[in-house]
């Protein structure tokens, strides 16, 4: 059996982060979203893994290298634009060959890993398998409609009720799905879609069963959902200092304060991490924020954020909240007059005032 992780893709739902970076590599808890899938994968005992990359090929392959990190055969394989879930399969037939294959999509996070699911398919060997979890707004997903235990239709953002079990970013296919991406024609967004390749599975008579999901699941393509899954994973850690904290100093809670971290005058209150080289001084840094390696939080509150490495946060008069911030970036209070705001905010960038 092998993998194949999707890590290609346009990524506008995350702009502007995803103008240099990919969104992939976006980090949750301080580590990359699509390093989650890899752990999946190797855990559920595939060895061969395909990653399908596009525009941020080079920046992926840097994070994730061969794969040996993980015990795992890492192959990337090249998409000339995002051209749909289907298209990525079907310019992945060379390197899946004959073998059944676990699709994860790579900005995806599935907190009971994937073990179960493959071992199910193993034992079943249907012609694909979805994972399927209840959503409260259906209209937003492909759902499934089931009948005896076998999905019977597949609809993408259904108009008409259809029930509430929607797609989630995890497939496994038998080799029978590359005749489906090869006769499937491209959608109104001139995509190759996976649920008319699944679809036409159905409708050629083969099995497609349903696996609904116990834990949470969480697309990461839009900020709530990076903070949601932030929230998700940082829960899950045990308090570990490893980094040194000054005597004035409260750590609350669970709370990861990675080597070479310092802190100073502070009050962390966990669930939140800290990474390698940052420094928080006579800060506040509240629950479910991941602050990245060498990032500074001085004279400043922020809680429920994401903060990624080299940046600072310095002198802010109020706190910080609910908030995703790139590399390198710089906030700050000048104390001169006049008071005003003063940005320079790449495309797409969003900034919210509170009072
Ligand atoms: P999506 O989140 O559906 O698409 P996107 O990355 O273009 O994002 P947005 O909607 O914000 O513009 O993609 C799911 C995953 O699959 C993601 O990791 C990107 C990847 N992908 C590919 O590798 N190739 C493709 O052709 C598409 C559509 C997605």
């Amino acid at each position: 059996m092998k993998g194949l992780i999707l890590s290609g893709g346009k990524g506008t739902r995350l702009r502007p982060l995803t103008y240099t970076s990919a969104k992939q590599l976006v980090p949750v808890a301080n580590k990359p979203v699509l390093f989650y899938g890899i752990e999946a994968i190797a855990e559920a005992g595939i060895r061969d893994i395909g990653i399908v990359v596009g525009d941020t090929q080079a920046e992926i392959r840097a994070a994730v290298g061969d794969g040996s990190r993980w015990g795992v055969r890492i192959e990337y394989i090249v998409q000339d634009a995002p051209r749909g879930l289907a298209h990525a399969v079907k310019i992945s037939q060379p390197f899946i060959g004959d073998e059944p294959f676990v699709m994860y999509l790579g900005d995806n996070l599935l907190n009971q890993g994937i073990t179960k699911f493959v071992r199910e398919f193993d034992e079943q060997k249907p012609a694909a398998q979805i994972l399927l979890t209840r959503v409260p707004d259906p209209e937003m997903f492909g759902v499934a409609q089931l009948e005896n235990g076998k999905v019977v239709r597949l609809v993408e953002k259904p108009k008409q009720p259809i029930g509430d079990l929607a797609l989630v970013g995890v497939y496994m296919f038998g080799p029978q799905v590359f005749e489906s991406v090869n006769r499937i024609k491209p959608s109104f967004r001139n995509e190759l879609e996976i649920t008319d390749a699944i679809q036409d599975l159905i409708d050629r008579g083969l099995t497609v069963r349903p696996h609904i999901v116990d834990g949470w699941w969480k697309d990461t393509g839009k900020l709530e959902d990076m903070l949601e899954a932030n929230r998700l994973i940082l829960e899950t850690f045990d308090r570990r200092i490893d980094g040194t904290v000054d005597a004035e100093s409260r750590i609350e809670g669970k709370v990861v304060i990675e080597k070479g971290a310092a802190v100073q005058q502070s009050v962390i209150r966990g669930p939140a991490i800290i990474g390698r080289g940052a420094r928080i001084v006579h800060a506040y840094v509240g629950p479910f924020t991941s602050i990245g390696n060498d990032v500074e939080i001085k004279d400043s509150e922020i809680e429920h954020s994401i903060v990624l490495e080299g940046s600072s946060v310095r002198d802010l008069a109020n706190r910080v909240i609910d908030s995703l911030i790139g590399k390198n970036v710089r906030i700050y209070r000048e104390p001169v007059k006049p008071s005003a705001y003063r940005f320079m905010l790449g495309d797409n960038s969003e900034v919210g005032i509170r009072w």
